[in-house]
């Protein structure tokens, strides 16, 4: 009995600690079988079309056939384009390592990588997230910025009047898009020089991160070669870059933290980031919204019609009718939807990842494809159609679905400025729907020419704001 005790315990002894050996050794060899079939699993399929005028249109056409990802060939790393909502909501929206921004070494000589928009994932980017909703969040936008934006848009509807030629048409948008970011940012008007500088800092940056332009960008130990190298031009240029930058960024930082009370660095790189980050995109939207109203008279005609039976014609629109605006409301959201302001947003991943049987590698530009899931037509049919009414059907049918949780970007990174950029096209969009009608220059529609909607610049749109007797 205690023989076979002892057996069976010696034996149970030496079964656990060969079970043990045994499990171990299963576990490592099916981890090494996970990681070698997760090795195995393809990237997306490669994208192989020429890229025509627009990259968004092509990527989207082509993943029609290929599935929601698709992988861009480039040197270096591969650079994967998601062109669904689902797929981005699973990725961008739902799993923190796509939080990420991919390395970008030019951007980095500089100067630019301290900003929010070119930071990594991790605490520094969290803080100065913080810093921005706590001054731009929906509950403290109008009791802040109400007054700023009434003001600005008025300045904007009085330019629109008096620009006579398509220059001064776009240049009015632009400076005031830029001295309300300023005085957002500083609490102070900009001069013109101030304004120059901002333009030449935007200009350079939009250089730096131009594709196929910088060796440094595929090879990014170039980064550490001296200047004096011959070859080495790109880092004397950066280094240009990075004082104009520094210009634009820390003189009116360090006067307004003197003057006013005292200021976390942070705010800095923060401030920097909304001129950047906010000029362009806004600018782009009003300058499509005009384009597309004077191709729309309909449009103009029942925004119209619905700003004066809720407002009357004694006053303007103000944030406070916003909600009883639901037409006005609706142009806005289809103009993001028809050409948003960024058409590809960029994140990268920090860990390697799979995806419905396919591998994304570890730092891979991830490109969502925003153009492409605004233009789907099983959630819009047709995309090519400017029609409003999608979002404020009649009958209390269902509106589709809101451009809004797309066109600002996804998950960790969306963009901090949605609200006050969404406040501003709203007055901008009813203030000038209210007060003019926009008209071709010489009454003709038919000679209209087509938009063309490029990346930060929008061709034929010049208007006469023709003001409405009231
Ligand atoms: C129509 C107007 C605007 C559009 C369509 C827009 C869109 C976007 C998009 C798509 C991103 C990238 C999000 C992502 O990576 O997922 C972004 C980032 C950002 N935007 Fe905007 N934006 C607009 C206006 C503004 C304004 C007015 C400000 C500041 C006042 C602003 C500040 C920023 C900042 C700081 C980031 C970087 C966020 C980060 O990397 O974490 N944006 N925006």
């Amino acid at each position: 009995m205690s023989v076979s005790f002892k057996l069976s315990a010696s034996l149970s002894g030496f079964s656990l600690q060969v079970l043990l050996l045994l499990s171990l050794t299963l576990a490592v060899g099916l981890a090494g079988l996970v990681v070698r079939h997760h090795r195995r699993l393809p990237l997306p399929p490669v994208f192989n079309q020429g890229l025509g005028q627009y990259p968004w249109t092509a990527y989207a056409k082509f993943s029609k056939t290929a599935g929601p990802l698709i992988t861009i060939p480039a040197l270096g790393r591969p650079i994967v384009v998601i062109n669904t909502t689902k797929a981005a909501s699973d990725l961008l929206e739902r799993r923190s390592s796509f939080a990420d921004r991919p390395r970008w070494p030019m951007a980095e000589l500089l100067g630019r990588q301290d900003n929010v928009g070119f930071t990594y994932y991790g605490e520094r980017l969290k803080k100065m997230r913080k810093e921005l909703h706590a001054a731009l969040s929906a509950g403290v936008l109008v009791g802040i910025w109400g007054a700023l934006l009434d003001r600005e848009s008025l300045h904007l509807c009085q330019a629109l009047l008096n620009a006579k030629a398509p220059d001064a048409f776009y240049d009015s948008v632009e400076n005031n898009l830029q001295q309300l970011i300023v005085q957002f940012t500083y609490g102070r008007s900009a001069d013109l020089d101030y304004i120059r500088l901002a333009k030449l800092v935007m200009h350079q940056t939009g250089e730096a991160l131009q594709p196929g332009r910088w060796s440094v960008n595929f090879l990014p130990a170039l980064k550490y070669v001296p200047a004096w190298v011959p070859g080495a031009g790109f880092k004397r240029w950066a280094a240009e870059a990075k004082m104009s930058f520094y210009d634009m960024t820390r003189k009116p930082f360090y006067r307004c933290k003197e003057e006013v009370t005292p200021l976390p660095l942070v705010l800095h790189y923060i401030s920097n980031d909304a001129l950047a980050a906010g000029t362009e995109t806004v600018s782009g939207t009003v300058l499509s919204f005009i384009a597309i109203m004077l191709r729309h008279p309909e449009v103009q005609e029942r925004a119209y019609r619905e700003i004066v039976s809720v407002v009357g014609t004694t006053r303007l629109p103000d944030l406070s009718d916003r909600r009883a605006l639901p037409y006005v409301n609706a142009i806005i959201q289809e103009i993001h939807r028809f050409n948003p302001a960024v058409p590809l947003v960029t994140h990268g991943n920090s860990v390697e990842e799979e995806y419905e049987g396919m591998r994304i590698p570890k730092k891979t530009w991830v490109m969502g494809n925003v153009w492409a899931m605004l233009h789907d037509e099983e959630v819009y049919p047709e995309p090519d159609k400017f029609v409003p009414e999608r979002f404020a059907p009649p009958d209390g049918a269902a509106a589709q679905p809101d451009p809004n949780g797309i066109v600002f970007g996804f998950g960790r990174r969306r963009c901090p400025g949605l609200h006050f950029a969404n406040a501003y096209l709203y007055l901008v969009v009813a203030r000038t729907l209210a007060l003019f009608k926009l008209v071709p220059p010489d009454g003709d529609y038919q000679a209209l020419p087509p938009i063309e909607f490029m990346l930060g610049l929008i061709s034929s749109v010049f208007a006469l704001f023709m003001l409405r007797a009231v």
